[in-house]
């Protein structure tokens, strides 16, 4: 018991000599009793002898540490994309109705049906719509080429296709520049039929100018039509105005042109050339066609007619190819037909010839209108009015 005491002290003096770095008391050496003097512990009686002995095995290793603790957080990220555009909202309220609207014979019309047709005379667009309003359109040629020209849409029940205009620049000039419908090479025996237009297919001018200037569209000469109508609209008149400011307008219902090719290229080509001194004024007069009044009338034709002509003529057609008593021949003479017999057209008619045997004040696109003074309305000279207003065609 005692011995066991003694071990059980001797190895907590060895703690205590480990705690307090005290080596004295590494070994006790037979110790009977255990004896304390103050804060020291004495072993006495046995010897007893506590040798450390060889080293044990190690021990086995430690279990895992604890996770770390988690990391701070990185940096914020580039923006991304935008996203996709959100569906369409739904559709409004109907608007308040617009004021009441104004016809604006300016605009300009590329009408195509829901086809994507472009169509090859006014009276095929007013066919496909019957709101489409005066003005400017896209026609198709019989070539598949486009040109743009005024429609009269309304006049008749409308589709007429303005192609061509005769505009007098210098009545005085007889035959010089800017007479396009009759030659611009001087009353000239050696160029006695003057430079062709109502024959041939040059095209000359522009629908906007065809108050100021001649004008011959392709839908003069390829068009397939059947009737005509003429304005008489004062020079420089602006196209937003034609219809309003022309003081005569009026068209043939006879259908006349069916009976020669359908347009007056044709007709005059094939059927009645303008040719100097060829025919006679008793049998080489074209035909003629009673006409229907737009505006105006049979006496403001004959009060535009020149005093001498009156007698000559009759108001209400319109005369194709006319003979004079020189044999000169003038295109159309329009308002009027000549009388059989008559032979002073060169007063009335336009266009035509350029080698006149009676003077060359017959020569020019309005020819001779001016031979007792120009717009003297006396003798054989027409109204101011006259000389100042071009004569636009329209076929239908
Ligand atoms: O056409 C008129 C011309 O032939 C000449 O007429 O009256 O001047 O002799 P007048
Ligand atoms: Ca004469």
């Amino acid at each position: 018991m005692i011995l066991k005491i003694t071990v059980v002290l001797c190895v907590l003096l060895i703690t205590i000599e480990k705690s307090f770095g005290n080596n004295s008391l590494l070994f006790c050496k037979q110790a009977e009793s255990v004896q304390q003097i103050g804060d020291d512990v004495f072993l006495s009686n046995k010897n007893i002898s506590l040798i450390q002995g060889p080293s044990g095995k190690k021990g086995p290793k430690g279990s895992r540490g604890n996770i770390g603790p988690k990391g701070s957080q990185g940096p914020q990220g580039p923006i991304g994309q935008a996203g996709p555009i959100g569906p369409a909202g739904p559709l409004g309220p109907t608007g308040p109705a617009g004021p009441v609207g104004v016809v604006d014979y300016s605009r300009i019309e590329r009408y195509v049906d829901n086809k994507q047709r472009t169509f090859t005379s006014c009276k095929e667009i007013k066919q496909s719509n019957s709101n489409a309003g005066n003005g400017l359109y896209d026609i198709k040629d019989d070539k598949g080429s486009v040109y743009r020209t005024y429609c009269d849409m309304t006049t008749g029940g409308g589709g007429w296709t303005l192609v061509a205009s005769v505009h007098e620049n210098f009545l005085a000039g007889k035959c010089t520049t800017g007479d396009r419908w009759s030659s611009e090479h001087g009353n000239n025996a050696a160029h006695p039929h003057g430079d062709g237009a109502w024959e041939n297919v040059v095209t000359f001018g522009a629908p906007e100018s065809a108050s100021s200037d001649d004008y011959k569209n392709p839908g003069y000469f390829n068009m397939i039509a059947t009737n005509v109508m003429i304005w008489h609209v004062p020079n420089n008149t602006p196209l937003e105005s034609y219809k309003n400011n022309a003081f005569m307008m009026y068209h043939t219902t006879s259908g006349f042109l069916r009976n020669y090719g359908g347009n007056l290229q044709k007709l005059f080509k094939d059927h009645y050339p303008l040719r100097d001194r060829v025919y006679h004024k008793t049998s080489g007069n074209g035909p003629s066609t009673a006409i229907v009044w737009d505006k105006g009338s049979n006496s403001v034709m004959v009060t535009n007619t020149a005093p001498h002509v009156r007698g000559e003529t009759d108001a209400g057609y319109i005369q194709f190819r006319a003979i004079n008593h020189e044999r000169g021949a003038f295109a159309i003479c329009p308002g009027v037909r000549i009388k059989a017999g008559a032979g002073n057209v060169e007063h009335e008619c336009i266009g035509g010839t350029s080698n006149h045997a009676e003077s060359h004040r017959h020569c020019g696109d309005f020819a001779s209108m001016d031979w007792d003074g120009y717009g003297a309305a006396r003798g054989w000279s027409t109204t101011r009015q006259m000389v100042e207003s071009v004569v636009m065609i329209f076929y239908r």
